[in-house]
């Protein structure tokens, strides 16, 4: 065979048939490949919890767990491995619930040898854009934000890149992104892999300030300057000196300090409040905001002439709604560190559960996804999270999914529709533009309908 298998390549074998186990490890390691055994779920369970793999051929003959569910599960724990189901012809329809659940392809016993290695190989050398490129692309970067962002969808090995090309710049950077998406977490790592990463992150958020408190906050004052102006303090622009200044909510900063923004970047030089001293300072700029700059310039609420000089290197996040499987990989972390907090013994969730938070639409994003899992955590304790554990609006959203059948039952039209797309959405895990594109439509009008159908249920 002349397929080039990806070196030291690890395979884990779920198969409780200790003669098949074997004859597909001696296939696969006289093609270069590492292999574990696991005779049951248990076993590979610990071994899915302690090592990396490339692969894992899952035997679906096992018997006992839920094989979708299972999927889903191990497919969050290490989103690396390929997962490759072996169906028994009987078993076929579990094979294709694997896949549903991510798998990442299905054999069907007997197995020949050839089959085998060519599917094992494929699986072990991914094309670009899949997870476990993205997740080398992360081991490229600095450890700590291999733990801290999340993701292993496209739109977030995207994200890691323009992360590392624009760290390599002083100049000003400039993220969008709905609330919640990620942007201050993007603002630090930005730092973080900057040549600046040992010198002070200051983060401000210009909706939270005061507005006549603001100039202040940024540049500092004398004692004096101003009524409550006790005494001398320095500005977050001097407690950045040499690092980072990250201003958040940019949009939400007044005309007259935007003017004074503007200047400072100009010359490079701060002025406390009631000084007529100016101090140098060496700064990295970024800002974020969840509005879309341009129209906040078109209509005349940001100066285009900062926008200008702000808006020098773009970075825009993607919704989680838009990370496919990310969600799954982002609420296993959190039950996981949640369940640590709060001393619970949550370890995984249920098919359902997973099916849930793959077809909601996450208007809140990230922060929205830890208050949810946060939320069921502390209100429930078991080893699996499971549905009904999740809050209603997550729950009832869907409540008919997969039933195609039951569209003649005499419900709404609008409710048949929302079936039909909502299961749509879930089948392309979660990713409203794949759906659309599925059903002829636009994502937009997905979009709106889920606001309407939110009305009607509210
Ligand atoms: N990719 C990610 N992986 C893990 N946690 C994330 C990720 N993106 C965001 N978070 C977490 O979600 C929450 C919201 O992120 P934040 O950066 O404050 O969003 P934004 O500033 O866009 O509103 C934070 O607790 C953050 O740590
Ligand atoms: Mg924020």
């Amino acid at each position: 065979m002349s397929v080039s298998v990806p070196r030291h390549s690890q395979v884990l074998i779920v198969e409780d048939k200790p003669s098949l186990a074997s004859v597909y490890r001696a296939h696969l390691e006289k093609a270069g490949f590492l292999c574990e055994l696991a005779a049951s779920q248990p076993i590979a369970d610990a071994h899915i919890e302690n090592s990396h793999f490339d692969a894992v051929i899952l035997s679906l003959d096992l018997g006992g767990p839920d094989i979708a569910s299972l999927v889903s599960a191990w497919s969050a724990k290490a989103p690396s491995a390929s997962i490759i189901a072996v169906a028994a012809n009987a078993s076929i329809n579990d094979a294709v619930d694997a896949v549903r659940a991510g798998a990442w392809d299905y054999l069907v016993k007997p197995l020949s040898r050839n089959r085998l290695v060519t599917t094992v190989t494929n699986a072990c050398s991914l094309p670009e854009q899949q997870p476990r490129e993205s997740v080398a692309e992360v081991s490229r970067l600095k450890p700590d934000t291999q733990g801290t962002m999340i993701g292993s969808s496209k739109a977030m090995a995207e994200t890691r890149k323009q992360i590392e090309a624009i760290a390599s710049s002083s100049a000003p950077a400039f993220i969008t992104g709905e609330s919640g998406t990620g942007k201050e977490l993007c603002a630090q790592a930005i730092h973080d892999f900057s040549a600046r990463a040992n010198q002070p992150f200051i983060a401000l958020n210009c909706g939270a300030i005061p507005h006549d408190l603001m100039e202040s906050e940024i540049f500092g004052h004398l004692k004096g300057a101003f009524t409550g102006a006790i005494s001398d303090r320095e500005g977050a622009a001097a407690a950045a000196d040499g690092g980072t200044l990250f201003l958040d909510e940019i949009c939400e900063m007044d005309a007259s300090l935007q003017i004074k923004l503007l200047r400072f970047l100009q010359t490079g030089t701060i002025q406390p409040v009631g000084s007529t001293h100016t101090r140098k300072v060496n700064i990295r700029i970024i800002c974020a905001t969840n509005r879309t700059p341009q129209t906040e310039v078109a209509e005349g609420r940001f100066r285009e002439d900062l926008y200008f000089r702000l808006h020098v290197l773009p970075i825009n996040l993607k919704p989680l709604r838009e990370r496919g499987r990310d969600v799954l990989e982002l609420a296993s972390r959190f039950l996981s560190t949640y369940s640590g907090e709060e001393a619970r013994a949550f370890n995984r969730f249920d098919k359902d559960a997973l099916d849930r938070l793959l077809a909601y639409h996450w208007p809140g994003n990230i922060r929205e996804l830890q208050n949810v899992i946060r939320q069921a955590v502390v209100l429930h304790d078991a080893d699996v999270l499971e549905s009904h554990m999740l809050p209603d609006h997550l729950v009832t959203a869907q409540d008919t999914h997969h039933s195609p059948a039951t569209a003649r039952t005499g419900r709404h039209l609008w409710q048949i529709e929302r079936d039909a797309i909502e299961t749509a959405i879930a089948s392309f895990a979660g990713s409203i533009p794949k759906a659309a594109d599925a059903l002829g439509i636009s994502p937009s009008t997905i979009y709106r309908k889920r606001e309407s159908w939110a009305e009607k249920t509210a």
